[in-house]
């Protein structure tokens, strides 16, 4: 027998395991000191009492003979895909509960798209990157180009034109950069898409921390429904990185290659993944409610609230960062030329936080560092507070 050989084309550790392995090991060397996790974007706030109740309530109906739930519908219960719609709606993007498949969250789902795609597709990432959607690539052998996310562009990458790709990934809000992309310029990725009869998988993880009018669904913009698929999460929406759940649209008219793209995606589904379990689905459409709404949106506050905390203390510092507006994660530029992995070892040894070398998503990382806001509001304050006396000496 043979292994995937595209497997020695990877970086050794997936990221935050590499990050999660280096903290473990300063701790088990210093157990007497106090490591702050302001690394990998995981939440800290607990589950709205909504979604608690509509967990609890799930199992209960599962435990009952005449209520009790065996395998669920492939592309989730209506009632989620219908709650998922109208919350569309109420941010004015028409998509139908038909073309909304629940899925266990974004992570999975932008990974394994690429199983209904040939192998010899070219897929374009923007640099920094999610690493999911580059590691996922390269596990099935495909081509990847990069299109740079820099400062002078506002950590927004544009289309070359003269490059040429099938598959292209675009995250925004952006994971790791913060940075969102305005309706005008998701245009011209839908022009580019277009032109070049390539599908866009959009990340949109974030979307519930716009506070501007930068689009909430890349279907807010003319041209999407022909060309992308969106994927998007209760994760950081509402605390789920724990629950697992989150949902993928594909526009029941998108076709590429003479195939009908949801009927691809519908039949992969089908094959691979038995669904999200009903309590789960349950309490995800708890999330929509009005009352849901309204939990979530106490918790979201809190995690941009300490957003505001990290971005003061670095204004204080003088040190360049973006993000933080429209998004959870703070980039912030490393003080004193520092390299990524020498200021997380440095940030690690002197002030005891835990933050996400940018070189970790890509070349263009080089000399970034990522912090989230997901963090206790206490520890958040104490990790400020030791970053700015280590930085300020
Ligand atoms: C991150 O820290 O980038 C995210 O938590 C990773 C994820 O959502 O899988």
């Amino acid at each position: 027998m043979k292994i995937n050989q595209n497997f020695d084309s990877l970086v050794p550790n997936y990221l935050f395991a590499e990050i999660a392995k280096r903290t473990g090991k300063y701790i088990e060397e210093h157990p007497d000191k106090k490591v702050i996790k302001l690394g990998i974007g995981d939440v800290t706030l607990p589950l709205a009492p909504v979604v608690v109740d509509a967990l609890k309530k799930g199992a209960d109906e599962l435990g009952v003979k005449e209520t009790f739930k065996g395998y669920p519908d492939y592309e989730g219960y209506a009632f989620v895909r219908e709650a998922v719609a109208n919350y569309y709606a109420s941010f004015g993007v028409a998509v139908d509960k038909d073309e909304i498949f629940i899925s266990d969250g974004a992570k999975s789902d932008t990974g394994n798209i690429g199983d209904i795609f040939s192998a010899d597709n070219v897929v374009l990432v923007t640099d920094p990157v999610y690493p999911v959607y580059v590691d996922s690539n390269i596990m099935a052998g495909r081509k990847i180009v990069i299109a740079p996310s820099t400062e002078e562009n506002g950590f927004c990458a544009m289309p070359d034109e003269s490059v040429h790709a099938d598959i292209i990934y675009l995250c925004s809000p952006n994971n790791p950069t913060g940075s969102a992309y305005s309706a005008d310029q998701l245009k011209v990725w839908i022009d580019y898409a277009l032109k070049n009869d390539a599908i866009i998988l959009y990340d949109c993880a974030y979307e519930a921390f716009i506070t501007d009018d930068c689009p909430r669904s890349i279907f807010a913009v003319e041209g999407a429904r022909q060309c992308a698929i969106e994927f998007c999460s209760l994760s950081k929406t509402a605390g789920f990185t724990g629950t697992r759940c989150g949902y993928t649209v594909i526009p029941k008219e998108l076709e590429r290659d003479g195939h009908n793209i949801y009927k691809l995606w519908y039949r992969r589904e089908a094959t691979k993944f038995n669904g999200v379990s009903y309590p789960v689905q349950c309490a995800a459409a708890a999330v929509f409610s009005e009352e849901g709404q309204k939990q979530i949106k106490e918790n979201l506050d809190y995690y941009k609230e300490n957003a505001k905390i990290i971005a003061s203390a670095l204004d204080e510092l003088g040190i360049y960062y973006t993000g933080g507006k429209n998004s959870p994660y703070i980039w912030l530029r490393c003080p004193n030329g520092m390299g990524s992995w020498e200021f997380f070892d440095y940030l690690l040894e002197n002030a005891q936080v835990v933050g996400t070398p940018g070189e970790g998503f890509g070349d263009c990382g080089k000399g970034y560092f990522r912090l989230t806001s997901f963090g206790d509001r206490d520890n958040t304050i104490e990790a400020v507070e030791r970053i700015k006396k280590l930085l300020s000496k």
